[in-house]
């Protein structure tokens, strides 16, 4: 079965909580909603949802969540996500407006909530090879940091030379890349949040690069419900199996439950369809899961992260 983590949510607001992150003066939404936040468009609401502009914002918020013993959880794109609860009780806080792209020496400094779309297409138009490799992945570079995202072509961690880390109690350290502990789909962060990555790209040519990324992004198109309201893969690849062949094997392709549908494109994506709900997702993933235990004996192991 899909579980939910669970976190120890702190009951919020208070009044002297929200005095002292108002005295913080970083942006701050109360009761904020999800899913309009996610890919997937699914979830409740956050309790408290900021959104730093820089890396002095993210640092006074960091402090004072900190101070306040109150649970903190990170957002990017929205993009692996998904929030199978009414109500997130902890301040959530929003990378997105982390946004910078800047050139530099051999590459590009990022914020961790850029949007790694528009770092390929201005790295391909920098003449900057490599980023290409990950057309059609919706992500800011800190998740996908975080969650070394990739496909056939690269992953991400093979272009990190450094990041900084903001812990979280506010403090930073830059540590390199071949430090992060990379694997598939993930990698070592200890709890800290992406402030800032700068990645190690070669020179290219940006006719060949923009060549690349189209042929990619077609590739993808085709064979990747890119258009619909998902969460990307639902299930890590099993070993050297793929989870989507497998689901299609199972004969679940189309299967649904409630708004909640297996992507008739691939397998390994579940659709939200417009109307589904948090609960119809878990219930299919559920489904999915038990199907393909009992036809081929594998155990499919979520890759989306679950809020509860
Ligand atoms: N297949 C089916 N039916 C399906 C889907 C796939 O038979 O419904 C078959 C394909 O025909 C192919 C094989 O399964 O022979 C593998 O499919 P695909 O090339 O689509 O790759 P995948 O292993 O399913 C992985 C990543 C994707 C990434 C693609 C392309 C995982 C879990 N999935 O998918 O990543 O985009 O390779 O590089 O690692 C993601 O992480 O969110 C994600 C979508």
């Amino acid at each position: 079965m899909i579980r939910a983590a669970t976190g120890v949510g702190i009951p919020m607001p208070d009044q002297e909580v929200w005095s002292a992150l108002a005295a913080t003066r970083v942006e701050i939404r109360p009761d904020c909603p999800l899913g309009p936040q996610t890919t997937i468009r699914l979830g409740g609401v956050a309790t408290a949802l900021a959104r730093p502009r820089n890396l002095d914002e993210l640092v006074r918020v960091l402090k004072a969540a900190n101070e306040l013993g109150i649970e903190v959880r990170f957002l990017g794109a929205g993009s692996n996500l998904v929030v199978v609860t009414d109500r997130v009780p902890s301040l959530v806080i929003h990378t997105k407006r982390l946004d910078w792209i800047v050139r530099e020496d051999g590459g590009v400094r990022c914020g961790g909530g850029a949007n790694l779309v528009s770092t390929i297409r201005r790295t391909v138009k920098w003449g900057l090879a490599g980023l290409e490799g990950l057309a059609g992945i919706p992500a800011t570079v800190g998740g996908a940091v975080a969650m070394n995202a990739g496909g056939k072509y690269a992953e991400i961690a093979e272009f990190v030379r450094s990041v900084t880390l903001l812990s979280l109690d506010g403090t930073a350290r830059d540590v390199p890349g071949d430090a992060l502990g990379f694997r598939y789909r993930g990698a070592d962060l200890g709890g800290a949040i992406v402030a800032e990555v700068r990645l190690a790209l070669a020179e290219g040519v940006p006719y060949r690069l923009r060549k690349r990324f189209r042929s990619i992004l077609a590739e993808k198109a085709a064979s990747q419900p890119l258009s619909e309201w998902t969460a990307g893969c639902v299930f890590k690849n099993p070993g050297c199996e793929s989870a989507g062949r497998l689901i299609d094997r199972a004969g679940l392709k189309g299967s649904s439950v409630g708004g909640a549908a297996v992507s008739q494109v691939h397998a390994n994506f579940i659709v939200n369809t417009g109307q589904g709900k948090a609960q119809d997702f878990v219930a299919l993933a559920g489904k999915v899961q038990a199907t393909v235990a009992s036809r081929f004996g594998v155990e499919l192991e979520p890759e989306v992260v679950i809020w509860s």
